[in-house]
């Protein structure tokens, strides 16, 4: 008999039933909860509330363990390509060679945007926020792609295809914006993150030839990115799918979650932040001793994580890879010493071991970016497109849930009482 536990409330002990996950997680099954005893559970920023059962994503984060699909992400890592992850994700399984290559041509059959979508792009701000284009260009994409009459499935996977091999030309386009260059079409020749390179750096009037170092830098990143279960933005994007929202207007929002810097938004703060140490003298201590200080919002960008209490499997991936692009390249980038010397001050401080602060995947990422010559503020746009084969997995795995419900949290009023209207006039 499955395992179930008591739990007791001043007026009866109700008796509610445990969820076991493969790895053995357990969660206490509270949905019938407020019939059979009037409570509710309180919990706020979800940080003990499991939202879903999923097969996509397992995490450990007292063991610094993170698997897709059952994969180790260090294998995935060394051995998988970005598009094969996202298969991976997707379908639940590794691609055979033949769908890997069914799947890759049909994403290069769709890299090229609407030529109307250029108009929007121009209707931008030279400096707005490449987030925003991101998101606003991804949204209207729905109003391209409206009353397509085709069964739902067959929706998905069109536009699954779609987003996959468009958001990196809505990228490259928005950076292209930014800088008055000409917009460079996709080439579909190339592979997928070569694409990506190509179309952010070359210009129609030199030849342009991607550095292999680069897209296997950008390969590694993306599939790091790929999927981290049920963080604000995959929880978002689940959020809206789950009114039934269709699948442009999911992604859309969960871009816009991503953008914080409590999110996705913090491998740019990372850098900023960096660079403003060096700016005023590279003091560690000072900024240690800042992010201790509760009088200060100040708080260490790239360390800290909800669910790692230990170092974050991506974060130590990535620093390998941060040290061997820059070997390679035969750069010196004095961020990269600062941010290490931030860290094993930051891992030797007593305030960071006793809450268990380590550096999360954003702490060394954006070194790489910046000596691939990704713009700071595009940091984040290189997370959305490594995170979209996660929000389209948590997307398709939602709709495909014959269980599923419209996510619809409770609260506890805390507000006035019921009370009388005073007419204007007799207001004092
Ligand atoms: C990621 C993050 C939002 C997780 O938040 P959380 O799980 O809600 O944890 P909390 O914000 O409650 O932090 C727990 C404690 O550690 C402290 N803390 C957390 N991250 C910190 C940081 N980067 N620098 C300094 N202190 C930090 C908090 O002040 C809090 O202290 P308290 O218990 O004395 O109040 C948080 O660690 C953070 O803001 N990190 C910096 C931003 C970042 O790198 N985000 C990318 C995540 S991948």
């Amino acid at each position: 008999m499955s395992e179930r536990v008591e739990i007791r409330f001043p007026h009866k002990t109700v008796e509610v039933p445990v969820f076991v996950g493969t790895e053995g997680e357990k969660a206490i099954d509270v949905s019938n909860l407020r019939a059979e005893s009037g409570y509710i559970t309180l919990d706020p920023g979800f940080v003990n509330t499991g939202s879903c059962a999923s097969d996509i994503t397992f995490i450990d984060g007292e063991k610094g363990i993170l698997r897709y699909r059952g994969i180790p992400i260090e294998v995935l890592a060394g051995k998988s390509t970005f598009l094969e992850t996202a298969f991976l994700l997707i379908y639940g399984h590794l691609p055979t060679i033949t769908e890997l290559a069914e799947f890759t041509n049909r994403i290069r059959r769709h890299t090229m945007l609407h030529e109307d979508i250029k108009a929007f792009f121009s209707g931008f701000p030279r400096d707005a926020h490449p987030m925003a284009i991101l998101s606003s260009v991804v949204c209207s994409l729905s109003t391209f792609y409206q009353n397509e009459n085709r069964p739902e499935n067959e929706l998905m996977e069109l536009n699954t295809v779609r987003l996959l091999a468009k958001l990196p030309t809505i990228a490259a386009y928005s950076y292209k914006k930014s800088i008055g260059q000409p917009f460079v079409y996709p080439d579909n020749s190339r592979e997928y993150c070569e694409n990506f390179l190509h179309m952010m750096f070359s210009v129609p009037s030199e030849e342009y030839h991607v550095d292999p170092d680069h897209i296997d830098a950008l390969n590694l990143l993306l599939i790091l990115h790929a999927d981290h279960e049920q963080n604000c933005s995959t929880s978002t994007v689940r959020l809206v799918r789950s009114s039934m929202g269709n699948l442009f207007a999911c992604i859309a929002a969960g871009i816009c979650a991503l953008w914080g810097p409590r999110h996705g938004g913090a491998n740019q703060e990372v850098i900023e932040m960096l660079e403003h140490m060096r700016a005023e003298g590279g003091n560690v201590k000072k900024y240690i001793e800042l992010a201790k200080d509760k009088n200060s919002k100040f708080r260490l960008m790239g360390f800290g994580h909800r669910v790692y209490k230990n170092f974050d499997p991506r974060a130590k991936i990535i620093k390998g890879a941060c040290d061997k692009l820059l070997n390679k390249l035969k750069r010196h980038d004095p961020l990269l010493d600062l941010a290490k010397e931030l860290e094993e001050a930051a891992l030797q401080d007593a305030y960071f071991v006793d809450k268990k602060l380590y550096p999360n995947v954003d702490f060394y990422s954006g070194i790489i970016y910046k000596a691939m010559g990704i713009p700071v503020p595009a940091f984040t746009v290189m997370f959305a497109l490594g995170r979209l084969p996660g929000w389209l997995a948590h997307a398709r795995e939602y709709t495909h849930d014959p269980k599923n419900k419209i996510g619809r949290p409770r609260q506890i009023y805390t507000g006035e009482m019921q009370r009388d209207y005073i007419p204007i006039e007799k207001r004092g």
